[in-house]
C-alpha cells in the first residue's frame, strides 16, 4: 500500500509567543496539520539563516518562522531583525531555486492559538499544493556566477 506523501515543515517558534500559542491550540483541542515539527527558540531574532537553509537542505519542504507581534519582542527588537532576514532569505531561496511560498513569517501572540491552527493549516495547504521540495542543487553547492557578477553564495557562509 502506497504512502500518500506528505509535506514536512520546520517551524520555529519563539518560546513568548507562537510556541505559547501552539501549546494553547493544543490545549484547547484545537486540530490543525500535524506536518510540523517546531523547533522552540527564545525569540525570532535568534533563527539564524543558517537555520532556515539547514532545514531546506535536510528535507525540508516548508519552513514557518513565528514570532511576537512587532513592538512585543521580550528583547525589545528581535523580531526587527528576523524581519529583516526573512526579507532577504526570501530572496535568497529564490536564487537557488526555491519558490519563495515555502518560506513563511507570522506575527502570533502567546493568546492567538486560533492563528496557530489556521497559519498551520494554510502552510501545509500551500506546500501540498507546490509540491515536494526538490532542489536543482545542494544548497552547500556554490551557485554559478551570474552576468551580473555576483558573489557565490554557500550555506556555510557567514549569516545575513
Ligand atoms: Fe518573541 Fe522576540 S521574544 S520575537
Amino acid at each position: 500500500m502506497s504512502k500518500e506523501w506528505e509535506p514536512r515543515i520546520v517551524a520555529f517558534f519563539c518560546t513568548w509567543c507562537t510556541y505559547t500559542a501552539a501549546d494553547l491550540a493544543g490545549i484547547s483541542r484545537m486540530t490543525y496539520a500535524p506536518n510540523a515539527r517546531i523547533v522552540r527558540v527564545m525569540c525570532s531574532g535568534r533563527i539564524d539563516p543558517q537555520f532556515v537553509l539547514k532545514a531546506f537542505a535536510d528535507g525540508a519542504d516548508g519552513v514557518l518562522i513565528g514570532g511576537c507581534h512587532p513592538g512585543d519582542c521580550h528583547y525589545q527588537a528581535g523580531n526587527y531583525k528576523a524581519l529583516r532576514r526573512y526579507t532577504l532569505l526570501k530572496r535568497l531561496i529564490t536564487e537557488l531555486g526555491i519558490e519563495p511560498e515555502r518560506l513563511r513569517l507570522e506575527w502570533i501572540s502567546a493568546s492567538e492559538g486560533d492563528r496557530v491552527q489556521k497559519v498551520m493549516n494554510e502552510m501545509a495547504e500551500t506546500i501540498r499544493k507546490l509540491g515536494p521540495l526538490r532542489l536543482e542543487r545542494p544548497l552547500s553547492q556554490p551557485l554559478p556566477d551570474t552576468e551580473r557578477g555576483a558573489v557565490p553564495l554557500t550555506v556555510s557562509g557567514r549569516g545575513l
